[in-house]
C-alpha cells in the first residue's frame, strides 16, 4: 500500500504517531479531519503533506453539491485557507493547493466535470510524487559506493512521501542494486521520527541500520564511521535548505570532516523565488520538549524553545538530488533561471 490512497471519496493513510508499536489506518472524509491529522502530525513529511492537501481538495470536490463552478471554487478556496493554516514550513503543501486552485480557476467545463477533474488532479500529484522518488533513488544511487555508511536525519522515507521516499529512496535504490550499505539514523528529538519511523522502514526492508541519539553525530563522524550524509528537505530556497531541526548542525559537522552532504528532494520542494529570510520556521508546543510521551522530564514552568526546522546555507550542501538528476549549487541556480 502507498502511504496515502484515495478510495472513492475517502482518504486512507497510516497514523504516524502510533508507529512503530501499532499500525493504525486513518480514514478521512472531510477537510477538517485532514487538517487535524496534519497539525497533530499523524500525517507528516513534506511530499506527503502536498499529496494530503491535494486529496483534501479532492474530498471537497467529490462531496460537493455545487451546481456552478464559482460555487465549487469558493468551497475549494475555503478549504485551501484551512489547510494552509496547518503547518507553515513545507512548501509542498502550498504548492499542491495553489496548483489545483489555479487549474480549477482556468477550467472550462461544468461543476460536475470540475469536481472529477480535481479528484484526477490530486491523484496525479500523488502519482507524480511516487514516480519522482523512484527517479531520485536512481540518480542518487549512482553516488553511493559499495559498503558506504550513510547517515540520515529525521524520516525522509516512504512514510514522508506517497511511496519509496527521498533520502531513503536513494538508500533503497542503492540497496536494490546490491550495494552492501549501512545506515546510521539519528533519533531526531523531539518527535523521534528517526527512532520511530526511519529505523522501522529500514528494518522492514532488511537494510542494516544503527540508531544514535542526535548528540552522537560528532562522535560517529570523528570516528570515521560515516561516508555520506543524505537528508530530505521541507523547502529549498535560493540560499539554503530548510529541513528538520538538527540538520544544520549535521551539515556543519559533515563539512568539518570532509563528508559529502546530500539533500534528496522532489522539485515540488523547490521554492527558488524566496530566500531563507522569507520562510516561517514552525514553532511547536513546549510539551514536545518537556515530556517524552506522556512522561514529564523537565520542571514545570521552564522556558522552552521548540523550532521544528532549521536553515542549512547552500555552502554546506554538496548537491541536491531531484527527479531531474544530481544538481550542484551552480545547477540549482541555472534551474532557477529556467523557471
Ligand atoms: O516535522 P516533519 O516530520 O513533517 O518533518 C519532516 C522532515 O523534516 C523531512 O526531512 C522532510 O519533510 C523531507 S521528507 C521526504
Amino acid at each position: 500500500m502507498r502511504t496515502i490512497e484515495w478510495h472513492d471519496g475517502t482518504i486512507v493513510t497510516i497514523d504516524q504517531t502510533k508507529l512503530p508499536q501499532e499500525t493504525v489506518f486513518l480514514e478521512m472524509k472531510n477537510v477538517t479531519e485532514v487538517a487535524k491529522a496534519i497539525k497533530t502530525m499523524k500525517i507528516r513529511g513534506a511530499p506527503l503533506l502536498g499529496a494530503a492537501a491535494a486529496f483534501a481538495l479532492a474530498l471537497v470536490s467529490y462531496h460537493s453539491k455545487a451546481v456552478r463552478n464559482a460555487e465549487l471554487i469558493g468551497e475549494l478556496e475555503e478549504a485551501a485557507g484551512i489547510l494552509k493554516e496547518t503547518r507553515p514550513t513545507a512548501v509542498n503543501l502550498f504548492w499542491a493547493i495553489d496548483r489545483i486552485l489555479s487549474e480549477a480557476r482556468g477550467f472550462s467545463g461544468n461543476a460536475k466535470d470540475l469536481a472529477v477533474f480535481v479528484v484526477e488532479e490530486a491523484q496525479k500529484i500523488a502519482d507524480e510524487d511516487a514516480a519522482a522518488n523512484r527517479l531520485i533513488g536512481k540518480h542518487g544511487a549512482e553516488l553511493i559506493r559499495d559498503r558506504d555508511a550513510i547517515l540520515t536525519h529525521c524520516n525522509a522515507g516512504a512514510l514522508a512521501t506517497v511511496d519509496y521516499g527521498t533520502a531513503l529512496g536513494v538508500i533503497r535504490a542503492a540497496w536494490e542494486q546490491g550495494k552492501k550499505i549501512r545506515v546510521i539514523a539519528t533519533e531526531t528529538r523531539p518527535k523521534l521520527q528517526g527512532a520511530r519511523l526511519t529505523t522501522y522502514e529500514l528494518k522492514r526492508d532488511g537494510i542494516p541500520v544503527t540508531l544514535i541519539t542526535d548528540n552522537m553525530v560528532g562522535y560517529v563522524m570523528y570516528k570515521r564511521m560515516v561516508d555520506k550524509v543524505i537528508v530530505g528537505a521541507d523547502r529549498i530556497v535560493r540560499d539554503a535548505v530548510i529541513n528538520k531541526i538538527g540538520t544544520y548542525a549535521i551539515a556543519v559537522l559533515a563539512k568539518e570532516h570532509n563528508i559529502p552532504f546530500y539533500v534528496a528532494a522532489p522539485k515540488s520542494t523547490f521554492d527558488l523565488v524566496h530566500t531563507s529570510a522569507d520562510v516561517i520556521l514552525e514553532q511547536r508546543p513546549s510539551e514536545e520538549v518537556t515530556h517524552i510521551g506522556s512522561q514529564r522530564i523537565a520542571p514545570e514552568g521552564v522556558n522552552v524553545l521548540n523550532p521544528a526546522f532549521d536553515i542549512t546555507p547552500l555552502e554546506y550542501v554538496t548537491a541536491v538530488i531531484c527527479e531531474d538528476g544530481v544538481l550542484s549549487k551552480e545547477d540549482l541556480v541555472k534551474f532557477e533561471s529556467n523557471l
